[in-house]
Formats: structure tokens, sequence, C-alpha cells
């Protein structure tokens, strides 16, 4: 049987999408062929479009961590599903429930291997069967975006109920954030550079919005709203500068959830900053597959609907990607 998926080929050293064909080779003992159904984008897909250095170097790059499809066909051993499932792919094919190792990287979907293709093969370890509550549509949102969110505010964050967070701006990584802290009691802050965006941001959960355009210097903002305590814990998608404002906003004794670096990949924020506020910083990088296990529980656990803004065909995937460069979508 054929596939037909889109590969990053490089022109004139740019990247450019194209499509190709290729025979499905016969599955291992462990591996299962997913008819794939949804594939969804992150701010990661595009960085790796337009050359993120890599710390691996593939022959070929094949768009996407995240997707979900319906298993087709299995190997010989595969023991936890069956054909017909509704399964979706982990972010680290190799990260199980353990602690996390460096080589882990390599394993990430989105790079040798990627949903922007009508099938797949992976190893059962590196799927996880969809709830019955969540639609393909839904449920393709949780692999990167949700896995992180949860990771930073439940499992390493521990937030709960009155703790006060903050969303810098309005991605994928914080709508789920603001839904989860919302599930989990917590006061929250966001902030954007768009007032309608805002909106849906305190539909989803957001007490306090803070307009960054109108408001640059939105941690004084924070200080205000929050008599002058600060926030008890950030999710820092912004990274750069940003950061010393976040130390700025930050609570006595508060956490720095590092996520990612929108702003830039560099910074130069002073540690003695984290030590005046005996504050803590630490970094997330999604998760393994029991913590997607577990994030599918929480959303499901809290009739959690995540937000899909816009459906694009197979053939239009250029489209998407141009749609999303553009950060005019929630
Ligand atoms: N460490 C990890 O495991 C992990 C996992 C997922 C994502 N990430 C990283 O986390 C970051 C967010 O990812 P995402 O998928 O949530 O992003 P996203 O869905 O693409 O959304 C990013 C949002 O951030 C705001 N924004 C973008 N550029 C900005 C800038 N220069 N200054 C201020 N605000 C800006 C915009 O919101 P407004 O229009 O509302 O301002 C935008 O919609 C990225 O750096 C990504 O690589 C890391």
């Amino acid at each position: 049987m054929e596939n037909i998926y889109y590969s990053l080929k490089k022109e004139n050293q740019k990247r450019e999408l194209v499509i190709r064909t290729k025979k499905i080779s016969a599955l291992r003992l462990n591996e299962v062929l997913i008819k794939v159904k949804y594939a969804a984008l992150n701010y990661r897909d595009i960085l790796i479009y337009d050359e993120e250095p890599s710390p691996v170097n593939h022959l070929e790059i094949i768009p996407t961590s995240d997707g979900v499809g319906e298993i087709v066909s299995i190997g010989k051993l595969v023991s936890q599903f069956k054909v017909g499932d509704r399964v979706m792919g982990t972010f680290f094919q190799d990260w199980v429930s353990e602690k996390f190792k460096e080589s882990y990287i390599a394993s990430a979907l989105g790079e040798q291997v990627g949903f922007l293709s009508r099938y797949v093969v992976l190893n059962e370890k590196g799927i996880v069967q969809i709830a019955d509550e969540l639609t393909f549509e839904e449920a393709v949102c949780l692999p990167c975006a949700a896995v992180t969110a949860w990771v930073a505010i439940q499992k390493k964050g521990q937030i709960s109920k009155g703790t006060s967070v903050l969303f810098l701006g309005t991605g994928g990584v914080s709508i789920f954030g603001i839904q989860i802290a919302k599930a989990l009691g917590a006061q929250i802050f966001v902030t954007s550079r768009s007032e309608e965006k805002l909106k849906i941001a305190n539909g989803y959960g957001a007490n306090y919005l803070i307009n960054t355009q109108k408001t640059p210097d939105w941690d004084k903002e924070v200080l205000n709203i929050s008599n002058r305590v600060g926030v008890d814990l950030i999710a820092e998608t912004l990274g750069g500068s940003n950061i010393r404002k976040s130390l700025s906003a930050l609570a006595p004794e508060g956490k720095i959830a590092f996520i990612g670096c929108l702003e830039s990949v560099t910074t130069n924020f002073d540690p003695n900053s984290l030590l005046y506020k005996n504050a803590s910083l630490f970094s997330v990088y999604v998760g393994s597959r029991e913590d997607l296990i577990s994030t599918q529980e929480f959303i499901v656990e809290h009739t959690i609907k995540p937000h899909v803004d816009k459906i694009f065909t197979f053939q239009d995937a250029e489209n998407a990607f141009a749609y999303l460069r553009k950060f005019k979508f929630l």
C-alpha cells in the first residue's frame, strides 16, 4: 500500500512543503498502522519549518508532532490495541513514564516521523487510546499543548484552589493552561496583544485580563491587581527579555514554569532576582506517555473542551502553516 505524506524539502536554503509517496513497509512485531484523521499544528512546527537547528540530523522531515487516527493493522505482538481503536501519538515516542533522558529528544514526532501524512506507523508504546468523551478534532489538540500545560500547572506547578497563575499570550499552551487552572480553582491572569482574544480567554475562565498593547508594563499591572503581592505561578511561554518582567510580577516563593521562547531564544535574566524572592524556576519539556494519559483523564474528568480554531484539508496544509505564522488564531 502507498502512503501519501508531506515532507519538508530544502530548496535554496529555505524549506518547502512537498507531497511525496512511499510504499508502507510490513509492520514490525509491536507496531501499528494508523489511518490519520487529523494532525494539529504547534508553534514548534513553524520553528522546524523555518529551519530551527535540530540536535538531530534527519534525512527527511515529516511535519507535525500531534496527530490522531484509527488503527487499521497491527503487528503480531501488539497487546494493548486492536484494529478500529481511536488513538493519538505521544510527543516523545520513547518516553513512557520513567525519568526523562536526553536521548528521547530524537524520538519526538514531527521530524523523522510526523502526522502530516495519510498513514503513520508507530510502536504501540508511542500511542494512547482516545477517550470516548473526546472527538478526533478535540483529541488532536492534546499531545503537545495540553500535556505541557498540565505538567506546568498541575504535575510540577502543583497549584490549588486560590493560587494565582499568569499566562502570557493566548496560544495553545496558555488556553489549555487557563482551562486546567480554572478547573483547579485558581485565580487566573492572562496577557494578550489582542482585546478580542482576551475576551475569549475570559470565557475560558481567566479573571484578570491585561492588554499588553495598552499596558506594555504588564508586570506592574499584575502587582497593582494583586495588592503588590504578585502571582504564585507563571507559565513562561515568551522567554527573552520577558523573563525579567515575569520575575517582577512573581510573588515571594512563587514559581516560573519555563516553557517557551516566543520573544527570543536568548535571555540575560539575573538569577539573584529568584533568590531575593525565594522563588523557583523549573522547565517543562512536554511530557511522557503517562503524562498524556493523565492529561486526558484530567480533561475528561473536568469536562474541558479543547479549543479548535480552524480546520484545514490535507491539500491545504501550506495555508495552515501560513495561518499559524500570523498569530491571528485562538
Ligand atoms: N517546552 C515545551 O514542552 C513546549 C511545549 C509547547 C510549546 N512550547 C513553546 O511555548 C511557546 C508557546 O507555544 P504555543 O504552541 O502555545 O504557541 P502558539 O499557540 O503559537 O501561540 C503563541 C501566542 O503567544 C503570543 N505571542 C506570540 N509571539 C509573541 C511575542 N513575540 N510577544 C508576545 N506575545 C507573543 C500570541 O498571543 P496573543 O496574540 O494573545 O498576544 C500567540 O497567539 C512557544 O515558544 C513554543 O515553542 C514549549
